[in-house]
């Protein structure tokens, strides 16, 4: 099997024990030529948020593979239609960075509403001159509806730890007629249409997966409905919001500010965006803890041995077609 990157100790000695492992040991992921020629031959592929799974890799996969397993619980950059089509599983990772990345969320929003990062730029280059009553002011929390877009695992966990901060939530799902939902002993969450959603909450936060009714959902049109105290937050996937638009709106304070951690060309991040204060921008760290990323990567191992050994996969996302011989 093909790991195009190193994975923490366990995960690597759980493959080893259970496969022949070709290993990517090289600082940069495998550009998409290398990543054709490297998986012919291999049975599994553990594949990362970088290597593009397209039906090329797939194909050139064939006959022998069986198993595509990311290191991610979203699978934007795998052809996982095409996988099922071709017999291969698919597997992912969800459950294990679901408290991570709800953590980071709230990292975000603190971040971004408390100004932290701008201040600490400006502690940096010798910019605080002075304590004053009115200086840096951010936003409170108590009191504010966080709006979350997407009410799966993670849209969930952030919205358990809103209670602490004393925020009510609202959320979109793609349910019509989705329930409230008791996301404490105390608190509710209230489903709401998303332009209601928009209109009403002081803070937007992102949790849904990026497919074609997702890509830029976070437009002009959406950003204009905000308010122009509200606040947006990204930990999903970049394409969710259209990013020039995002920058015209922060720059033109038809809302307060956004955070950010993912990016429609990652790692490149618009010129106009980084020009900006109101915004915080963190490098796609939604699930970068040791903890969580070494049980990201051991469920992934897990999932290419149950596979190889004739088990079914413990997390897959796609039902394969049957193959001849498999
Ligand atoms: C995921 O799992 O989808 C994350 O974005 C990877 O960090």
């Amino acid at each position: 099997m093909l790991v195009t990157k190193r994975l923490p100790s366990v995960a690597m000695a759980r493959l080893e024990e259970a496969c022949d492992v070709d290993l990517n040991d090289r600082e940069t992921f495998l550009s998409h030529d290398e990543l054709v020629a490297r998986v012919k031959g291999k049975q599994g592929l553990i594949a990362m948020l970088p290597d593009t799974v397209d039906r090329a890799v797939l194909q050139a996969g064939l006959p022998d593979l069986k198993v595509v397993a990311a290191v991610a619980v979203g699978i934007n950059n795998i052809d996982a239609k095409t996988a099922a089509e071709l017999g291969v599983t698919v597997t992912n990772t969800p459950d294990v960075l679901t408290e991570s990345t709800a953590d980071m969320t709230w990292a975000l929003i603190l971040g971004i509403m408390r100004r932290v990062a701008e201040g600490d730029r400006l502690v940096r280059r010798g910019g605080w001159k002075a304590w004053a009553f009115d200086f840096m002011l951010g936003t409170e929390l108590r009191g504010k509806q966080l709006g979350i877009v997407g009410f799966g695992r993670i849209g969930r966990a952030v919205a358990a730890r809103a209670a602490a901060f004393g925020v009510r939530v609202a959320y979109f799902a793609r349910t019509p007629h989705a329930p409230k939902v008791a996301i404490s002993e105390q608190t509710q969450a209230e489903p709401m249409p998303l332009d209601r959603l928009l209109a009403t909450s002081d803070i937007v936060s992102l949790h849904c997966p990026l497919t074609p009714d997702t890509r830029h959902l976070i437009d002009q049109t959406a950003l204009a409905r905000m308010k122009r105290s509200a606040y947006l937050v990204n930990a999903s996937r970049g394409p969710v919001v259209d990013e020039a638009a995002l920058a015209w709106a922060l720059k033109n304070r038809l809302i307060a500010g956004a955070g950010l951690d993912v990016y429609e060309n990652e790692p490149a991040v618009l010129p106009d965006l980084l020009a900006l204060e109101n915004v915080l921008l963190s490098p796609h760290l939604g699930s970068a803890t040791s903890e969580t990323r070494t049980a990201m990567a051991d469920l992934a191992a897990r999932n290419i041995v149950a596979v190889l050994t004739g088990q079914p996969p413990l997390t897959p996302v796609n039902p394969p077609a049957q193959r001849a011989g498999n």
